[in-house]
């Protein structure tokens, strides 16, 4: 289902007209996304003001990552010394024409509230100057991890500060997200810091991510072909999200097993012929399909090293008008089913390996109708969260991926009203697409996520809801 909000936005006469009209609609900012296979260089031509505030460890890594990713990275304080690509930036005087498409700061020094003008000083001045669709990243040290209680409002006062930018900076497009650093894993940030600032994390806002070192060694990231000689396996991927997830997956390199509903099986095939792939036919709640499950894959040789529970449904009643065949459903296939198929594979998950499972907005906030989805979506939550501690000494991360709002038929099937609100109530004003799942289940299981395990990682565009 389009967007035709999105479409008049791409008109400059439409876009033109509407404005005039004053009418109180936002016209949504097309977003930039990234096509095609990750390349080593996304941002050649594009420029990236840094600045590390007092005490701040990253300011020159940062740099050098974003250098390294093809932008001309203009580091406040930056030596002659400066490696290729990184130079002096001078706030008060950016360098002219410079329409930065990120701004960074690394605020792991902040520790009182009197450190927080360090975001005021560097955004300020540079703020209005980011080019639409533009990234703003804050890195900072986790409040958790401060036990005195004036270090923690300092930290916490940041995700206020970035969340709220967020929603300021949604109107073109752009975004705004802090990743939270333990000490001594500032290496693993990178890899998480180059997925924010490129285009595919369009439809990520506001979110805060915390890179531990909880899962040992990991191996050295990888930019081109991230997944080359993977085997991966997605449910329910003869459409919408799960397809889209088996051809990004695919497109780094894995070889996955397209899986659905015995019914969806032609659908399934289309999918895995057009990605060199494998398909099979299995309702993931019937009572044998996670040995059926297990026995495919082992068929075709050892080992799984991605996994992603993607089959879901929904079956909307508010809970006095919902038969308990709706409950029963719902919750049999979007938490018993996932738990049963992932209890049965998971001693196939191989050290690195990644577990992804979709869980929803919905089991964050809750919804009116959605008792059934949210309890199943939240359980997800509480799942993944138990097993990446179970599974971090064997070097498997679990995380989990929340979708807002993504135009699929499970949200074409909304009642016109509820849908426009919904693609509306972000701070991008629109609605994601299957792609913007696809591309952070990628970055998810590639090798570079090794920091990221037992979170949610919410892709809604900065939803208002459950925010
Ligand atoms: P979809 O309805 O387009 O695709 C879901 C797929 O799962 C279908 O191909 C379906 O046949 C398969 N499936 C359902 N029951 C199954 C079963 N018992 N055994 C095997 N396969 C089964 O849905 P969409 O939108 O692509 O959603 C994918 C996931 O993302 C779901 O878990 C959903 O709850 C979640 N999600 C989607 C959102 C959206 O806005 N589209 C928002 C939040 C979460």
């Amino acid at each position: 289902m389009s967007d035709y909000l999105i479409r008049l936005s791409s008109s400059k006469t439409a876009s033109a007209m509407v404005r005039g009209l004053g009418l109180p609609v936002p016209l949504p900012q097309r977003l930039d996304r990234a096509e095609g296979p990750w390349t080593a260089r996304p941002l050649e031509g594009e420029d990236v003001f840094i600045a590390a505030g007092e005490g701040a460890a990253m300011g020159a890594a940062i740099a050098a990552a974003a250098a390294a990713m093809g932008a001309t990275a203009w580091l406040a304080g930056a030596g002659k010394d400066a490696p290729p690509g990184v130079r002096a930036l001078d706030s008060a005087r950016p360098p002219e024409n410079a329409r930065p498409i990120g701004l960074i700061l690394d605020a792991t020094g902040i520790e009182t509230p009197a450190g927080l003008d360090a975001l005021y000083d560097f955004f300020h001045p540079h703020v209005r100057g980011l080019a639409p669709c533009g990234r703003a990243i804050v890195v900072a040290r986790p409040p958790g991890a401060a036990s005195d209680p004036v270090t923690r409002a300092a930290r916490r006062a940041i995700e206020g500060f970035v969340r709220s930018l967020g929603r300021e900076l949604g109107r073109k497009g752009s975004t705004a997200q802090t990743v939270y650093v333990d000490a001594h894993t500032e290496e693993r940030a990178l890899p998480v810091l180059r997925f924010l600032l490129s285009r595919r994390s369009a439809y990520i806002s506001g979110q805060p991510l915390h890179v531990t070192a909880r899962i040992a060694a990991p191996p050295e990231a990888r930019f081109e072909r991230p997944l080359e000689g993977k085997r991966a396996l997605v449910t329910g991927s003869a459409r919408g999200i799960g397809a889209a997830t088996a051809r990004a997956l695919a497109r780094e390199g894995a070889h996955v097993w397209v899986m659905d509903r015995p019914e969806d099986l032609e659908a399934a095939q289309a999918v895995a012929s057009e990605i060199g792939g494998s398909a099979f036919g299995c309702d993931i709640t019937d009572p044998g399909a996670a040995a059926r499950i297990r026995e495919a894959v082992s068929a075709a040789g050892d080992g799984l090293d991605i996994l992603v529970h993607n089959a879901g449904i929904t079956r909307d009643k508010t809970l006095g008008n919902m038969d308990r065949e709706k409950w029963d459903l719902v919750m049999a296939v979007n938490l018993n089913a996932l738990i049963q198929v992932n209890e049965a594979l998971r001693d196939l998950v191989r050290g690195h390996g990644r577990i992804v499972c979709l869980s929803s907005i919905g089991g964050i906030s809750g919804n009116v109708g959605q008792t059934n989805y949210a309890a199943s979506k939240a359980g997800v939550l509480g799942y993944v969260e138990a097993l990446a501690e179970t599974l971090a000494p064997e070097g498997v991360t679990v995380n989990a991926v929340a979708p807002g709002f993504i135009e699929t038929r499970l949200t074409a099937a909304m009642p016109f009203g509820t849908r426009e609100a919904a693609r509306r109530l972000c701070n991008l004003s629109q609605g994601g697409v299957p792609s913007d799942i696809a591309e952070a289940i990628v970055f998810l299981a590639s090798p570079g996520a090794s920091g990221l395990t037992g979170g949610v990682l919410r892709v809604c565009g900065g939803n208002y809801i459950g925010a």
